[in-house]
């Protein structure tokens, strides 16, 4: 296939509802290819490791409005001395250790939410695993830790919905007034908390960094504070939710393999590993290069270009992982590249993959029956790739 109509496809709703046969027609071209001058996207494993560790590449460089300045704004778009700083301020409460700790409460929510599901399903009715479990779920642990109240959990995946849509590439240039909407509310909403914090301290993440804000150093700025925390809330729960539901729905499709698992509920790491690779929540990201830069191996990248990273591509790539479109926990492969790599590594890794851990096998013990039904529908996103719903019946 030509590279024009690999893009092409990339950029189609079909593309986005399968974009892994767009990629391989894509990394047929090379590792990384050219798209248009000033525009390259990498698709080879080794290439986007190489390029997400590379400190010659930025990662700021996102086009303006209220929901694209609110990420540019955040650690995912910082680069250099004040990247080190805001991420230093926030790694403490997404340390791997305290995340551990995190398993009982992870537990306990994931319990209640799929008791809850089996009342729901109790008539034969399909319940939908996105809007009663994962979104849920996720939305908890994120609010419990920043110290955001989980029962505005619609509201906020409809926001976070709203505003991402600014990370979609490969969409119509220009003004986006549902993004700049949604961003607005979020960021009036985690305001409102912040003075609340202000006047009522309390042992949470968001009190944390107001006390960052307002001490002598003033290690973060006003702007800082609120760019970052909504930027935390939204990465908190949105790929989490779809890591779960790409999950959920890789073991409905694979009834042996889910049996497995609930036999031997020690496997579920594997199990985690492989979903992250299989169907990334998150497809790609971007870089861009303020300077002309030679790349070992892959060429020249020049001043000003945009390197689309697509993170779900690599994770595709047959020379690391033999027939990549197959679900197989039990490969013996590479690390998947899903969560990043370098110095905007996930920071919530351990949280994401401690919540998919305890809750898959968990909601297959609790419910032994639970089916597909109906049709589930996929949301019309490449970025963040998940389901908008995903019902089932749960047999109870
Ligand atoms: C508890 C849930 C999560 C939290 C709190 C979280 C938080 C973050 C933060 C703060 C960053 C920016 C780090 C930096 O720039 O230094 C980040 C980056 C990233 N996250 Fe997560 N995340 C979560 C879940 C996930 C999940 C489930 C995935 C996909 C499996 C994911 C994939 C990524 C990737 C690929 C990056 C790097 C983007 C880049 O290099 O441009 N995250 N995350």
């Amino acid at each position: 296939m030509q590279l024009g109509e690999a893009l092409h496809r990339l950029a189609s709703p079909a593309g986005r509802q399968d974009p892994y046969p767009a990629y391989a027609a894509l990394r047929a071209h090379g590792p990384v290819v050219q798209l248009w001058p000033g525009g390259y996207a990498a698709t080879g494993y080794d290439a986007i490791k190489a390029l997400l560790r590379e400190p010659r590449l930025a990662a700021r460089g996102l086009p303006g409005g209220a929901a694209a300045g609110l990420i540019a704004d955040s650690v995912l778009k910082a680069d250099g001395p004040d990247h080190a700083r805001i991420r230093r301020l926030t790694a403490n409460a997404f340390s791997p250790r305290g995340s551990e700790r995190l398993e009982e409460t992870v537990t306990a929510h994931a319990t209640a939410l799929a008791d809850r599901l089996a009342g729901l399903g109790r008539d034969g009715e399909p319940v939908d695993l996105m809007a009663e479990f994962a979104y849920p779920l996720t939305i908890r642990i994120i609010g419990s830790l920043l110290g955001v109240p989980a029962d505005e959990h619609r509201r906020l995946r409809e926001l976070a919905q709203r505003t991402t849509v600014v990370l979609e590439p490969l969409r119509p240039a220009g003004p986006a007034p549902e993004a700049d909407r949604a961003a607005r509310e979020l960021e009036a909403y985690i305001g409102e908390l912040i003075r609340l914090r202000r006047a009522a301290p309390e042992p949470d993440l968001i009190t944390a960094l107001v006390r960052a804000h307002d001490g002598d150093d003033a290690e973060l700025s006003a702007r800082e504070l609120v760019a970052n925390l909504v930027f935390l809330l939204l990465a908190g729960f949105e790929s989490s939710a779809n890591l779960l539901g790409n999950g959920l729905a890789a073991l409905l499709d694979h009834p042996d393999l889910a049996d497995r698992l609930r036999a031997e509920p020690g496997l579920a790491d594997r199990y985690v590993e492989e979903v992250t690779r299989f169907d990334a929540p998150l497809q790609l990201t971007s870089r861009w290069a303020p300077e002309t830069i030679e790349i070992d191996g892959l060429g020249t990248i020049a001043r000003g270009s945009q390197l689309l990273i697509l993170l779900g591509a690599g994770n595709h790539d047959p020379a690391r992982f033999p027939v990549p479109d197959r679900f197989d926990p039990f490969r013996d492969a590479a690390p998947a590249l899903s969560f990043g790599a370098g110095a905007h590594y996930c920071l919530g890794a351990a949280l994401a993959r401690l919540e998919a851990r305890v809750a898959l096998p968990l909601l297959l013990d609790r419910l032994p029956a639970m089916r597909r039904a109906g049709t589930a529908t996929r949301r019309d996103r490449l970025t963040f790739r998940g389901w908008d719903n995903l019902p089932v019946t749960t047999g109870s």
